[in-house]
Formats: structure tokens, sequence, C-alpha cells
């Protein structure tokens, strides 16, 4: 194969589409006769509705109905059973079931009119009387009620099997270290707001809108909730404004957008508001405790994590926190605990890197307490403790090139001048601190489906229905078909995000990459052997001798390499066949012996510089250097962007994310990008170097790719966290560090 376009650092295909405002979000799709609903949301945290009065709202002149508990459509909720594909276990939320309250800012009403500023007056005016009942929204003042969750959930790996006998080897350990870490909660707050556009058409056919990360996974919940056949509904995502996680799950202004459309027989569009954000989807509340026991010279004896993260009393939300700490250090005595606290919040949701985010965090700041402890480097107690296996369950992995990343970042970031000692290296009136700490997360490979059509031209059509999220789905789908068929980036056109695509599993996980660009290939790689015969079989083909493997795919043609005078065009192998179109469809999955027998992951090496005024409380980030370990990349830019937007989503971890809550109410005070900070231009150093390690991994997916969407966050709040703490001599043990906590 011709190395035309993988690897490099291609441009974002669908850039143009956006930056024109060529490219539609859900919320935009102009539809004839429009209808708007606005949502009404609670105001208590837990309790019942005993009044619910319309009849104000209903007499605003434009106002077509008002939805609530009461008048809801019977057709709704005909099939109960009804799960997402990444619902947790429990029962998930029905939006209008009932008069019960289950969270602050629930949604209790939807106002429908002709215009959206009708919709948003009378959603006004409608009252609503409750009957409040005692909410619980404190992880910490419940922490006595943790239990662990009797139900895994699905493709959630439970905390790994004790080793040894930690207890009493923390007792006999000659240094040892017990300390707390808390992270907040935290919203993803995607710019694009959850929105749903539901064009009716006659016969109950729906055209459905949707901010998602999974079409297909929309789809088949509005037909298992709704009782409505799949051929009946189509749903459709080209472009998603971020999402971070917040779209795996269909939320709930897909459910009352078709709803209400099926009912008045009418398009509808909900769009949800900033602070309607706030009310489902975040990364839960966190307590986690870690004990390290280690000999002077830095090996680990013993090793404990525990956590504590908050659900929802409707579902066991769980994700993968703990079990890192076992996959990265190999201490004989381990054990490891995961628990769950029920509270009076909607359900958390995977938010970029779930668990991982959190459990190492807690992991690298504790490892890096540790090292202040024995006086020894940082990264040189990791690598005094280095693994080669999952310590976890004894496999190897596929690859792990985190030694490599260890050396390249430590290189670059000149981790080797650093004075060890806090407070130890100033400028003017800044102390500068220098912290370092690893990051590990998944590297999946899901089964998905893709198709490619060949036409005249050369053309080629690549379609799955995945999504791209802004991660670059489009433009890595486009890469692998160019190169595959040898044809220019500009004759691909990338189709995604409707259900009527070949089958693909929600954008997640980081396994786009790796699964969608296996299905691309193999469905390009039929295509090209379907193109090859018909270039064989022409009248007196130059080709006529040759076989697959000897030719190559280049310029629009099927050429023998070095010989110009054997060489078809494409277009004149198929106008001589008579063929219009070369199509196939292919389905890969992720070979089953392998993933037995592998632990598959990536992993990373984050080093960050920070200054701090003390009088001024003001840390700032003034340098990153992550060194990213992935397998094969795919596109230079649109990875490096990946981890690049992992970063800067880890310092807003590290100093500035987090969502209050107001336990007295049972609600978030901050719902809004006023008081809910994230970083901004000012806060982020114009140094962020990424560095690809090489990584050749032939088992991990067919292309040797890992995914880069969610390794750039984990590690770098630890390491912000340790660089604070090397240039204040302060640790600070719950996230975020603000102005406050470093005074
Ligand atoms: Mo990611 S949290 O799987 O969108």
């Amino acid at each position: 194969m011709s190395m035309t376009y993988l690897g490099k650092a291609v441009s974002r295909v669908d850039g143009p589409a956006k930056v024109t405002g060529a490219a539609r979000y859900a919320g935009e799709f102009p539809v004839p006769e429009l209808t708007y609903g606005v949502v009404v949301s609670s105001t208590i945290a837990r309790g019942k509705i005993t009044r619910i009065d319309s009849a104000a709202a209903l007499g605003v002149p434009g106002v077509v109905q008002v939805f609530t508990h009461e008048n809801r459509p019977h057709t709704a909720y005909l099939n109960r059973s009804w799960r997402d594909e990444v619902a947790p276990p429990g029962a998930p939320f029905r939006p209008l079931y009932d008069a019960e309250i289950h969270f602050s800012a629930q949604p209790v009403a939807l106002v429908v009119a002709e215009d959206f500023e009708t919709a948003r007056y009378a959603a006004s005016l409608v009252r609503v009387e409750y009957e409040q009942g005692p909410h619980t929204t404190d992880l910490e003042r419940e922490r006595g009620t943790a239990y662990v969750p009797p139900k895994k959930r699905n493709g959630i790996a439970p905390p790994p099997d004790p080793r040894g006998n930690a207890v009493e080897a923390l007792a006999a350990a000659p240094r040892k270290i017990a300390r707390q870490y808390v992270s907040p909660f935290e919203h993803h707050n995607p710019m694009e707001p959850f929105a749903t556009t539901v064009l009716w058409q006659d016969a109950g056919r729906l055209t459905v809108f949707d901010k998602t990360q999974g079409v297909q996974n929309v789809q088949s919940y509005i037909t298992s909730v709704f009782g409505l056949k799949a051929a009946n509904v189509q749903v459709i995502s080209p472009f998603v404004g971020g999402a971070f996680g917040s779209g795996l799950r269909p939320q709930y202004q897909v459910f009352l957008a078709v709803m209400a459309a099926t009912e008045l027989e009418r398009s509808v569009r909900v769009t949800l508001t900033r602070q309607q954000m706030f009310s489902f989807s975040y990364r839960p509340n966190t307590i986690q405790a870690i004990s390290l026991g280690a000999r002077p010279d830095g090996k680990l004896l013993a090793l404990t994590h525990e956590a504590i993260g908050n659900t929802s009393q409707h579902e066991d939300y769980q994700e993968t926190v703990v079990n890192w700490s076992g996959l990265l250090y190999g201490a004989e005595n381990a054990s490891f605990i995961y628990k769950l606290v029920k509270t009076d919040w909607a359900s958390p949701a995977d938010m970029r890197a779930p668990g991982a985010t959190l459990g190492v965090f807690a992991i690298e700041t504790a490892i890096d307490e540790l090292a202040y402890e024995l006086s020894l480097d940082p990264l040189a107690l990791r690598l005094a403790n280095y693994t080669e296996r999952d310590e976890n369950d004894g496999k190897p992995f596929t690859s792990k090139e985190l030694r490599a990343c260890y050396q390249q970042g430590a290189e670059r970031f000149g981790w080797s001048k650093r004075n060890p000692a806090p407070r130890s290296m100033t400028e003017g009136r800044e102390l500068i601190g220098w912290g370092m700490a690893t990051g590990a997360w998944e590297a999946l490979h899901m089964k998905a489906a893709a198709r490619a059509t060949l036409r005249a031209g050369p053309m080629l059509e690549v379609a799955s229905a995945t999504a791209d999220i802004g991660t670059g789905t489009y433009t890595i789908m486009a890469q692998i078909a160019a190169e595959t068929l040898g044809v220019p980036i500009e004759a691909v056109s990338v189709k995604l995000g409707d259900s009527s695509l070949p089958k693909s599993p929600i954008e997640g996980g980081s396994w786009t990459a790796a699964s969608i660009g296996a299905a691309v290939q193999a469905a390009c790689e039929t295509v090209r052997g379907k193109l090859f015969k018909l270039a064989r079989g022409l009248e007196n083909s130059p080709l006529a001798n040759a076989d697959i493997e000897h030719v190559e795919f280049a310029d629009g043609t099927i050429r023998l390499p070095g010989d110009p005078s054997r060489s078809v065009p494409i277009d004149r192998a198929l106008a001589a066949a008579g063929t219009e179109a070369l199509e196939a469809e292919e389905t890969v999955g992720p070979g089953l012996i392998s993933s037995r027998r592998f632990s598959r992951n990536t992993h990373s090496a984050v080093f960050a510089e920070v200054r701090v005024d003390e009088e001024l409380g003001i840390a700032r980030v003034t340098r990153v250097v992550n060194a990213v370990a992935a397998g094969r990349i795919l596109n230079l830019k649109t990875g490096g962007s990946q981890v690049m937007g992992g970063v800067v989503m880890g310092i807003g971890m590290a100093l500035h994310e987090e969502t209050m809550p107001d336990h007295a109410l049972g609600r978030f005070m901050n719902h809004n990008l006023a008081e809910y900070h994230i970083p901004v231009h000012a806060d982020i150093p114009a140094a962020i170097e990424v560095i690809f390690v090489e990584e050749h991994d032939p088992e991990v997916s067919p292309l040797g790719v890992k995914g880069l969407g969610e390794i750039g966050i984990v590690g770098t709040a630890a390491a912000i966290g340790n660089a604070i703490y090397h240039a204040t001599g302060k640790r600070v043990r719950d996230l975020p560090i603000t102005i406050d906590k470093l005074l």
C-alpha cells in the first residue's frame, strides 16, 4: 500500500462545512410548519407533584399543547423493558411517567407552541405544586450507606481480585502513606446543547434530528419506548457540537420531542437550555482512599485503593475507578474496593475517560506523595515499579510503550533539570513547579460495519452509522478509503450519523477509529478486489497476468509499480465492464481469542509546569508535555488535537471545573457557563506538546490503532496537582485546586 494519507497531518474534511456554517446541528435543521417545545423543570429534588395547572399556559395564543404526566400519551412506554446501549443496571428515568420527582430540575411538563418565544413564555405560566420529600444529595454525609453494586454494568470491569494480604503488608511496610482524595461533580458542558427536531410525516413516519453519539441507539430507544417500527424511524446526526460522553444515552428531550410529534401529528423541536444541561449527565462525585506501603528503595509492597461514587436512586451507574492502580503497579499485596452511594440526583454519565480520570488522579497523586516520603524522584519511583504485564490478571499487553513515554516525555520536558525540593524553583515572585503523572485508558475494538461505493470519476463514498463528535471520524474514514483505493481524498465522500447506514456501536470509549476504521478498510478492500478483477478482465488488459498482491492502487489507477505502461484507470475499468458502481459492505469484529489472552491499553506520561503567585493564590499551567503510546496514529493533526483537547480538559479538572451543590435545596447552583468554570484561552499555555511514541501493535486491531479520544485527559490533573505541590509544598487533595485552597 502506498502511504499517501495515513499517519499524515490531514486537515479535517468536514472543516469547511463547520467554519462556513453549512454543517447543520440537531436544533437547526429547517423543517416546515415546525412547533417548538419548551421544558418545565422541577424546583424540588424529591417528592411528588400534587397539582399541575396548565390552564394559563394553554390560554396563550399560539400554544398548541401542554404535556404533563397527567395527559402524556399512553402509547409511550409500551415496552417497559427498554434499555439503551449504555444503560447501567436499574430503571432508566422515564420523563413525565408519573407524579414522582427523582431529582432537581427533572422535566415535569413540555409546552408546545407555534413559535419558540410563545412556548418559552407559556412555560413560565405552568403552575406546579409539590409535596416535598426529604432528599439526600451529600456523598460525604451518606458515605456510611455505600454498597457494592449487586449487578455489574455491562462493559465495566469490576474491581480486580485482591492479591496477597494488603492489611498485613501495610502494617509491616517500613514506609507508608494513607491519603484521601475527593473529586467534585463535573458536567460535560459541550458547546452545543441537547436538541431534537422531529420531522413528522404522513403515515407516522418520523425523521429525528438528534444530538447524539449513537443514532441507532436512539432509534432503538424510540422504537421500543413508543412501539414504532424501525422502518418508520430514521435518526440523523451528521454533526455534534461536542459531547464528551453526554450524548451516549438518549436524553430526555428525545422522548419529549417524539412524544409531542406523534401525539400532535406535527413536527416538533425541543432544545434544552444551558441550565437544563445541568439536570442530567455528569461525572460523579467521588471519595477515594489510597494506602501505599514500600521499601525505602521504592519497591511497592502493598497497595489499597477504595473509591465511593454517587449514583441516582434508580440506577447503579458504574465506572472503572480503582482498577487502574492495579493495572499500573505490581504490588504483591493489594486490595480494591468500589462502592456506590444512592443520592437524589439524576444518574451520572460517562464523561471523557470515565473512571480513569478519577482513579488515575488518585493513584498518581499518591505515588507522587510516596516519592516525597521516600525522597525519590517521582519518575524513578514509577520506573522502580514498572510492570510488563497487566498486574490485575497477569495478562500480557498487546503492547505497552509506557517506558518510552516516560523517557521521551522527560527528555522533551527537561525533567532531569528539576530540583526535587518543593519551593526550590522561583522566578520573580512566582514559584515554579514541575510535576508528572502516568495515564492509561482502554484500547477497544468493537464490531462495526461500513459500506464503500466506487463510481466513475473516480468517486468513492464510505458510510457507517457512527458519529463524529469533533474527534475526526469523517477525516480518518476518508483517509483510509482514499489510501486503500488509491484515489485522492477529495474524491471521497463520507456519510455517517444516520441510522439507515451500516450498523455501528455508539461512538465512545475511544474505540471508533480502530473499529470503524477496520470496517472501512475491509469494505474498500472488497471493492478493490472487485475492481482488480474488472481491470484484469479487460480486453488486452495491461494487467492480464498480474495478481492483486503485486499491483498498486494509486492516482486513480491500478498499475504495476515501476511499469507505467501496465496501468488501468479506475474509470476505464468501470466503463468497459458497463458497471455503474462497485459496492461492498463489510462487518469487522474483534478477534475473540486475542481479547481473552491480552490486555489492551493506551498509556501516557504527562509532564506539567505551573507557576504560582502565592500572594494571589493563582496557579497557572505554563507548559505541558504529553507523551502518548496509542498504537498507530492515523492522523497527526486530528489525533494531536484529541490529546491536546484532553489536556485542556485535564487542566479544567485540576483547576476549574466543579458543579456546586446546595444540599439544603438538593440543587446545583452554578448551572451556567458564567459560574461553572471551564478553562478559557488565557488559562491554557501556548506550549502543549503532544508526542506520539512509536508503538507497533498488529494485535490490538486490524489497523494497529488504539484510539486517542480519552487518553489525553487521564493523568493530566495529577501531573498539575503534583506540580503545584512541587511549587508550593502544599498538597491539595480535593479538586479543583482553587485559590481559596492555595492561600
Ligand atoms: Mo466517551 S465518555 O465513551 O464518549
